[in-house]
């Protein structure tokens, strides 16, 4: 099913593919920015007027002569310097809507070619325990997971865990020295964490302490068995912790291939790219250069510097390490190998990095080195993100200056809602209590996240979030509360078809914003962006509340009863699987 905006760009690009020889310039097509003056807008007049040097407003007459909107627009209105003004026609809106509460997908069509898709998300560094730095790339990770499957993707979600790094050779010392397999078992970040510091505490000040950190590094890659059994149990508990958080957020994955599993294959790729020239030793460390192929400015393996007292800069070599002096591997080279592998035994065609803004310049390095090595044909794209700030606009940290656990936030979070829903329901008991709370706080906090647009830094504030009003999860929650009320209140599961005739303006507007949700769709995924779902879930929620207000839905005579209660219907359907492409959960009562 086309969505609106669909449907009248495929009639202007008729229209202009009849009228005009140039090739298609489009999309055209726009939401009118004052709804005031039409749903729709096209530029399409003034595109082909200026490539061919005509006035704007007479091709726009030409343009409004030869479209067919026939079933879909009132005749178009000239505006300003050559924009046609589109208003949907009741009729078809009347239709679309029936259409829409009839189908599954709710008018979503999916995508023409779906594509192999690796979205690459949370890999938190496992000897630690999640904090709150965690949260935005588990979050928009699978947010874009729910998205890309809705559109008819085939997503791999691929957890790539950073269980292979440095840390193991200090924590392995540590543990051999003072670790507890009870303390372990019990509160694996914990003691992790406790060992992790007192050694890196005596590595700062012992060169001896550090070399035997590293010793402990070596003897694990190369496979000791004492070593690797020890791993093996930090693997094992940190796994099953960060399980429970998984399972708490309601995310999932398919494949949780840290960065262990792809140690063997690290030497084939460092000789590899040596052999295709990609890669050459320097200062007794292996790395990767320009292939001068990309102008300066564009290539992530040149940097532009000016030392003081040079009257000009220049750009100088930014090398990536792929082999240390010492013979270790780094984190460049497992992503390497992960390329290849999801290439190889995934068929990827697209990998999606959801991974903070400071690793960006990493990124641009291996994906250029991917494509020199022969993996062009791949789509491989970090989707950074900024930071959550607290409230003195720096990177939010607890009052001592600690990270904050993110299973300190979760159960703050739950806890505020907690608050906030018992005074609303003075009538639920504790469990009832609890769970709501549960939905409503997790919702909530992801929903902040959602909601900003991902490459900004945003500041965290438990009272915005939790806001019953405003753009906020529990708002949307709300709207669709009301709606399941009426239908209890008529004694209805859901609407039962009608003929849906809409005339006052509050409900004309609502069911032409219902035609759009597709629309939001598509832009989330476009850009990686779930903001754009969230912006429209608001406004969806914002004009519900309008209709509710001004268009009584049972107390009205039947036939607009019941077109009444379609419009409501497929506005909580809509509204229940925006906010599941969210990962977002709906209540009926709250
Ligand atoms: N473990 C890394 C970190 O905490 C994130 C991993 C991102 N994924 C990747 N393929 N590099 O910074």
């Amino acid at each position: 099913m086309n969505t609106p905006r669909q449907e009248l760009e495929a009639r202007v690009a008729r229209a202009v593919a009849a009228l005009f020889s140039s090739p298609p310039l489009g999309p055209y097509v726009r939401p009118c920015p004052d709804t005031r003056h039409g749903d729709f807008q096209t530029n399409a007049a003034m595109v082909h007027g200026r490539t061919s040097q005509r006035n704007p407003r007479e091709v726009a007459e030409e343009l409004r002569a030869a479209l067919d909107l026939d079933g879909i627009a009132e005749p178009a209105e000239i505006a300003g310097p050559g924009f046609l003004n589109f208003r949907l026609s009741s009729d078809y809106l009347n239709r679309q809507v029936t259409e829409r509460w009839d189908d599954r997908r709710l008018g979503v069509a999916g995508v023409a070619r779906p594509e192999t898709v690796v979205i690459d998300y949370s890999g938190p560094n496992i000897a630690k325990e999640m904090h709150v730095g965690h949260l935005r790339s588990t979050i928009l990770g699978d947010a874009l997971a729910r998205i890309y499957t809705f559109l008819g993707h085939n997503v791999i979600a691929d957890n790539h865990l950073g269980d292979w790094g440095t840390s193991f050779g200090m924590i392995l010392l540590g543990y051999k020295r003072e670790g507890n397999a009870e303390k372990l078992e019990l509160d694996p970040f914990g003691h992790l964490e406790t060992i992790y510091q007192k050694i890196q505490a005596e590595a700062k000040a012992d060169e001896t302490v550090r070399e035997a950190a590293r010793h402990e590094l070596v003897l694990l890659q190369q496979g000791d068995p004492v070593n690797r059994a020890l791993w093996e149990k930090f693997l094992h508990f940190s796994i099953a912790a960060l399980e429970m958080m998984y399972q708490r957020l309601g995310v999932q994955f398919d494949h949780q291939l840290g960065e262990s599993f792809y140690n063997n294959m690290l030497a084939g790729v460092v000789k590899e790219m040596i052999e295709k020239g990609i890669a050459r030793p320097s200062e007794g460390a292996i790395a990767i250069f320009s292939d001068g192929k990309l102008p300066p400015r564009d290539d992530p393996f040149l940097i532009f510097r000016k030392e003081d007292g040079e009257s000009e800069g220049r750009f100088v070599d930014n090398p990536i390490l792929i082999q240390k002096s010492d013979g270790g591997f780094n984190y460049a080279t497992t992503d390497l190998a992960t390329i290849r592998y999801r290439h190889d035994h995934f068929k990827a065609e697209r990998v999606l990095y959801v991974v903070g803004a400071p690793q960006q310049m990493h990124f641009r390095q291996i994906f250029n080195a991917a494509e020199r090595w022969g993996y062009g044909m791949m789509r491989l794209e970090h989707v950074a993100f900024g930071t959550i700030l607290g409230p003195d606009k720096k990177p939010f940290k607890s009052r001592s200056g600690e990270n904050i656990k993110l299973r300190a936030l979760l159960a703050e979070a739950e806890e505020r809602a907690g608050r906030i829903v018992g005074e609303k329901r003075p009538e639920l008991n504790d469990h009832e209590r609890v769970a709501l709370a549960r939905v409503v706080g997790l919702g909530a906090l992801k929903y902040a996240d959602l909601a900003q647009n991902r490459t900004l830094d945003y500041v965290f504030s438990w009272d915005k979030l939790l806001a019953f009003d405003g753009n906020t999860a529990p708002y949307l929650q709300n709207a669709y509360v009301r709606i399941r009320a009426i239908f209890r209140k008529a004694g209805l599961a859901e609407a039962e078809p009608a003929k849906v005739h809409l005339t006052e303006p509050a409900e004309l507007a609502l069911g032409r914003k219902l035609l759009d949700f597709a629309d939001s769709i598509f832009l989330a995924a476009e850009e990686n962006r779930p903001h754009f779902i969230c912006n429209y879930l608001f406004e969806l929620a914002t004009l519900f509340h309008k209709f509710y207000e001004l268009c009584p839905v049972l107390t009205s005579e039947a036939a607009v009863r019941s077109s009444r209660l379609l419009l409501a219907d497929l506005t909580a359907k809509t509204l229940r699987e925006g906010l599941q492409l969210l990962g977002i959960d709906v209540v009926e009562q709250m």
